[in-house]
């Protein structure tokens, strides 16, 4: 029978055995694989085992700071990057979302080898694999997959060269939830919605700035705020705020403003594969809906997304 404790148990003891006195290097995303990799590897090697958290500057509000210092309380050895401007600076006039999205990986390696070299004889790579991204690994979506289109350019980064360890390799997501909650891990960590690699730089249609950044922040979070407010974060699968490259004209006292909207996308689904649109409660939409408009600079106007997957997606971009 499979228990999250068992499994801690002899997983924690293999890891062991098989990386010894060794180091290891793991990026961390905030999300709940690396950070439940990242957990079972500190207890099986302590400070062997070199955490790297990048800051891209495309999470949440306030995200990278929250999760750091919860890593930091876990006891786990971990580097934050503050590499902010060079992802900004890579995306400066993309306006395709596939080269948004290269770029965001090619800065990501260049940030994380560099970090890793510093990592004096490091051995391994840790990796927060789960059992369906090995069946779908040829899927284009998700950072490992990333980091493969870029295998063939210009040669492997050296820490690809590392000797792999995917201690969640053949888990299902609810068995890494398990193993997260056996763990003690948070559940702010735990229960968190997923999150795509390429962040807010995908829910931002067209050119990414630092400008429109902080306004989808903002917005993001109020829209994130009043789900958990209103107890209803927990059945939601996926929820984000989209800006939208669009300009409308509304009113404020006397003035015509004329500025941009932002789309709430909120979806039900199992797995991500198929998904459909959440029926929030139109007063819990009015309530954001009046938040974000009276709050957010820059935004005079909020639709919600009321499309399913198939055929539209999840993500705009
Ligand atoms: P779509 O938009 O294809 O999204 O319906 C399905 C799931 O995948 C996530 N997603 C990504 N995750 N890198 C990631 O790591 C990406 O480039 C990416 N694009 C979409 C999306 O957030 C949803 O959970």
């Amino acid at each position: 029978d499979w228990t999250a404790d068992s499994f801690v148990e002899t997983t924690v003891a293999e890891l062991k055995e098989r990386i010894g006195d060794d180091k290891v290097v793991l990026g961390l995303s905030g999300g709940v694989d690396s950070s439940v990799a990242a957990v079972l590897l500190h207890h099986a090697i302590g400070k062997n085992l070199y955490c790297i958290f990048v800051d891209n500057g495309l999470l949440r509000k306030d995200e990278y700071q929250q999760v750091l210092d919860s890593y930091e309380h876990m006891g786990l050895n971990v580097r934050g990057i503050d590499a902010k401007q060079r992802f900004y600076d890579a995306l400066a006039g993309l306006t395709d979302p596939e080269a948004k999205r290269k770029a965001i990986g090619r800065v990501f390696i260049e940030v994380f080898d560099d970090a890793a070299h510093e990592v004096q004889d490091v051995k391994w790579l840790g990796q927060g694999t789960i059992y369906p991204d090995v069946i779908e690994s040829l899927s284009v979506k998700g950072p490992s997959a990333t980091i493969k289109s870029h295998h063939n350019v210009g040669g492997l980064p050296d820490f690809m060269k590392l000797k792999v360890v995917e201690p969640l390799n053949t888990l299902f997501k609810d068995e890494v939830r398990r193993v997260g909650k056996s763990l003690g891990i948070d559940q702010i960590i735990l229960g968190r919605h997923p999150f795509p690699g390429p962040g807010l730089a995908i829910r931002i249609l067209g050119e990414v700035t630092p400008e429109k950044i902080a306004i989808l922040q903002e917005a993001d979070s109020i829209f994130i705020n009043n789900l958990r407010s209103a107890g209803v974060y927990d059945k939601v699968w996926q929820a984000g705020t989209i800006f939208l490259p669009v300009q409308s004209v509304g009113v404020m006292g006397d003035e015509r403003t004329y500025e941009n909207a932002v789309a709430l996308r909120a979806v039900e689904s199992v797995d991500g594969m198929t998904a459909d649109w959440c029926h929030l409660p139109y007063e819990l939409l009015a309530k954001i809906s009046n938040e974000i408009i009276n709050n957010v600079k820059g935004i005079n106007r909020v639709v919600y997304d009321i499309s399913s997957k198939p055929p539209a997606t999840i993500e705009w971009e």
